[in-house]
């Protein structure tokens, strides 16, 4: 178990004090202007070195995407956008870090956006989120008022941090098109290329980080590379926010080592699961948009990237969806699909189209009302949609449907085998009736 030295959020519960002075009282803002002072190859090749991947869900590694910005101005401004849109379902830790630890992240822009050549940094905040933003926004009105952002400030480098409201779609939450809503149009993802550490905000080169990833940033500083990944394994490594929601006894947002098991995350922080192991039935590991997991499957499962693929589902966000055996599996994945459904935008036809017929076939799986050749030919259609549109929302539609399939196959067809019964039952009642 993470030692609490170890953890980065040192209020992600919200019990100590979360201002400014809180802040640095808890060994936030420490040396930020001698971190800056290393330069900007320092920092980057540092977070390249720490093995930091992405904590906003595809897991791509943050020193290398910040390497990609250009070095050099052409005259266009460059900018930092961080992604607080946090709408996938079962995840809710950066909302924790924005109400409870806020000067973690501005702190992480600061560094970031000197690291990739920023005068701006942009916070895209969940639409939903409003006392987040709120507190987000006194915090950063602190900084202002102590000098640490504007122009001209204490740290010698001039930086302004804005905090941006979304309006309560997910699909803004895909890099994109979470570019395209702050420029005031439609959030409808961009074909890429170009991608946006050319062609970003306002066609200028953009680099687009979930809050996690900054917020840890500057601890990785303080604290070296190599002390962030000596946890986990290789290409797994640090500290991560994880979350358990739905039948464990203590729902929780915990910050853990990369690579702990999921049987000691759930014992150590969620208080066990309700009922007991026994009556585990299955996990969605990382989000609504991972595939499903049974849950005798889960119980040597190493939580990190690498030990989620290896049961053919993936780490996502780090949320965990637990389910005990009250719940229906069929009915759980088919309201995922009403999930993806609403909120497709709409501009591919495969998501489009396919995110609708694949609710209304699971809708009828529910009930039974379907055959069972139905299975293969929605799982068939599930391919046809998983990497045929313009962004991954497709893709998330499609993995839980796979997973449900794969996994719980014969509870589907029990389904169909009642519903059939059931239905001749009643047809041989009528019939006697007549
Ligand atoms: C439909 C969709 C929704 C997404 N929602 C979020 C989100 O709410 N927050 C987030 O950080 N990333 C989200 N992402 C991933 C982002 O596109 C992007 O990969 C991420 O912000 C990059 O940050 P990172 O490299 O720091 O992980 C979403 C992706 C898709 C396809």
């Amino acid at each position: 178990m993470l030692k609490d030295q170890d953890r980065i959020f040192t209020n992600i519960y919200g019990t100590k004090d979360k201002s400014l002075k809180g802040a640095m009282a808890r060994g936030h803002w420490d040396g930020t202007k001698q971190l800056l002072e290393k330069g900007r190859d320092w920092i980057i090749n540092e977070v390249k070195a720490s093995g930091l991947r992405g904590r906003g869900g595809a897991g791509f590694p943050t020193g290398l995407k910040w390497s990609f910005m250009p070095k050099e101005s052409d005259g266009r401004p460059h900018y930092l956008v961080v992604n607080a849109d946090e709408s996938e379902p079962g995840t809710c830790k950066d909302r924790d870090i924005l109400r409870h630890d806020p000067h973690t992240l501005i702190e992480g822009c600061v560094i970031a956006s000197f690291a990739m050549g920023a005068h701006a940094a942009y916070i895209y905040v969940r639409g939903e989120f409003i006392r987040e933003r709120e507190a987000l926004q006194a915090a950063i009105d602190e900084c202002y008022e102590a000098g640490l952002l504007g122009k001209n400030n204490k740290l010698g480098y001039d930086i302004d941090v804005y905090v941006h409201h979304g309006a309560g779609a997910y699909i803004c939450g895909e890099e994109t098109a979470l570019l395209e809503s702050l420029e005031g149009k439609k959030g409808q993802p961009r074909l890429k290329p170009p991608f946006p550490a050319n062609m970003g905000l306002y066609g200028c080169p953009t680099t687009v980080n979930n809050v996690e990833s900054i917020a840890v940033t500057p601890t990785i500083l303080r604290r070296g590379a190599s002390w962030f990944s000596s946890f986990g394994r290789p290409n797994n490594v640090g500290t991560k926010l994880f979350m358990m929601s739905g039948h464990v006894n203590k729902p929780c947002t915990v910050e853990e080592s990369m690579g702990i098991s999921f049987k000691e995350m759930v014992e150590k922080h969620g208080g066990g699961i309700r009922g007991g192991w026994d009556n585990l039935l299955a996990v969605i590991p990382g989000g609504a948009s991972c595939p499903v997991v049974k849950g005798e499957d889960m119980m040597n499962v190493t939580l990190d990237f690498d030990g989620l693929r290896d049961v053919k589902s993936s780490f996502g966000t780090g949320g965990m969806i637990v389910m005990d055996r009250s719940t229906d599996i069929i009915k759980a994945i088919w309201r995922i699909s009403a999930f993806f459904k609403h909120e497709s935008c709409g501009q591919c036809t495969p998501c489009r189209e396919g995110t609708g017929w694949m609710m209304r076939v699971m809708e009828r799986m529910v009930r039974g009302n379907a055959q069972k050749r139905e299975i293969d030919m929605l799982f068939d259609v599930t391919k046809q949609i998983e990497g045929h549109t313009i962004c991954a929302l497709g893709d998330a539609a499609a993995w839980p449907i796979q997973g449900l399939i794969r996994n719980f196959r014969p509870e589907i067809e029990a389904r169909i085998d009642q519903y059939t019964a059931n239905a001749m039952a009643h047809g041989a009642v009528l019939e006697a009736a007549e």
